[in-house]
């Protein structure tokens, strides 16, 4: 199979029912057509993923993307509107069009327009909204260039290559609703359009709203404490005082107990003794260390050292951050205090 293709190449491959690469602006994709239920099922299979975990559908326009849904709130509107092309996934009532196996059995859908370029280019010729999830092994770090992809599926999945994503993390993923004309947000993925952002676009439209923060588990099948992880255990450290040989130290004696599966995801656990630690840096600039963060997870787990150590320092909050810090604590294994 060509490892690289062309975007008529790409559209042909999903017609003849297989999957494909794709790049965003946030993360890869691994894309089926959402008219073809044994592609649907292959994205499950070939990334070890659960069928409880929903997947999000791409459109390239709004009227297709209002096709998917049985309702179409005022707010949808406006965001759609103001932030797609974008890194903003609307969760909405679904329409017949959406087959179960997208929505792992729920009402709704997740749907949104990506602005990359080829992503574009891809949706328009296919003219079928594409169901694609990050194009990682399930639990595992997203990927943000094309030869990722290919190292994730061992060469099995062509990949459409739009060079590095701009983004880096993905979507944030929102669920909308209404309640006597309050609009009723849950944010259950934080990522590249901030919470602020969203409450201004919904004020300038003179929409009144309020956020639902613990949503019922079963109306958000994604939430997994485990999620993103890298090669080697990563620890999240929050004491700056500790020293690298405590850190070492403690996850060494930690790994012991941790479970081998959470929730789905494997927690690989060396057989020996770590003694190789390598300092996780980010950079200071949200927008930044967004970019970096997954192919440097990938890079330092194949630099020869055994686990990774992430000082966390206060400083680095609010809205910019909250997506990122999401990714990073669920790529730990261990958190320290
Ligand atoms: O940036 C992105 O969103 C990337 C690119 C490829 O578009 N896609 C992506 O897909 O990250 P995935 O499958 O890795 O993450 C989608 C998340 C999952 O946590 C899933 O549980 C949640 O969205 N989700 C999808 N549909 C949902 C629904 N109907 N209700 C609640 N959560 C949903
Ligand atoms: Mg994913």
């Amino acid at each position: 199979m060509t490892s690289t293709l062309t975007v008529a190449q790409a559209a042909a491959l999903l017609q003849s029912g297989n999957l494909i690469g794709f790049p965003t602006e946030t993360v890869y994709g691994l894309a089926a057509r959402i008219d073809q239920p044994e592609s649907l099922k292959k994205i499950f299979t070939t990334k070890e993923r659960p069928f409880f975990d929903p997947l999000i559908v791409h459109v390239h326009d709004v009227n297709q993307a209002r096709s998917l849904t049985s309702a179409w709130p005022k707010a949808a509107d406006v965001l759609a509107k103001k932030f797609w092309p974008g890194p903003l996934t609307l969760v909405l009532p679904k329409s017949s069009l959406v087959d179960s196996v997208i929505t792992s059995g729920l009402e709704t859908v997740g749907i949104r327009m990506p602005s990359h370029p080829l992503a574009l280019e891809l949706l328009r010729t296919v003219n079928v909204p594409l169901a694609a999830p990050s194009a990682n092994k399930f639990g595992r770090t997203s990927p943000t260039s094309a030869e990722h992809v290919r190292n994730e599926f061992r060469n099995s999945v062509a990949v459409l290559d739009g060079g590095p994503c701009q983004i880096g993390i993905e979507s944030t993923v929102l669920r909308v609703t209404e309640d006597k004309g309050t609009t009723v947000l849950s944010l259950l993925r934080p990522g590249g359009v901030a919470r602020p952002q969203i409450e201004d676009a919904l004020a300038k439209a003179g929409l009144s709203l309020r956020w639902e923060e613990s949503l019922e588990r079963s109306l958000a099948p994604g939430q997994m404490k485990h999620h993103y992880m890298p090669e080697i255990p990563l620890v999240w450290v929050n004491n700056l005082r500790l020293s690298l040989t405590e850190v070492t130290a403690r996850l060494t004696a930690e790994l012991q107990n941790l479970p081998s599966d959470v929730e789905g995801v494997k927690l690989r656990k060396p057989t020996e003794a770590l003694a190789h630690p390598q300092r996780f840096e980010l950079e200071d600039d949200p927008t930044l260390a967004a970019r970096a963060l997954y192919s440097r997870l990938r890079d330092l787990s194949h630099s020869g050292a055994d686990h990774l150590v992430y000082y966390h320092s206060p400083d680095r909050q609010g809205p910019l951050w909250e997506g990122i810090l999401d990714r990073l604590k669920k790529a730990a294994h261990l958190i320290l205090e």
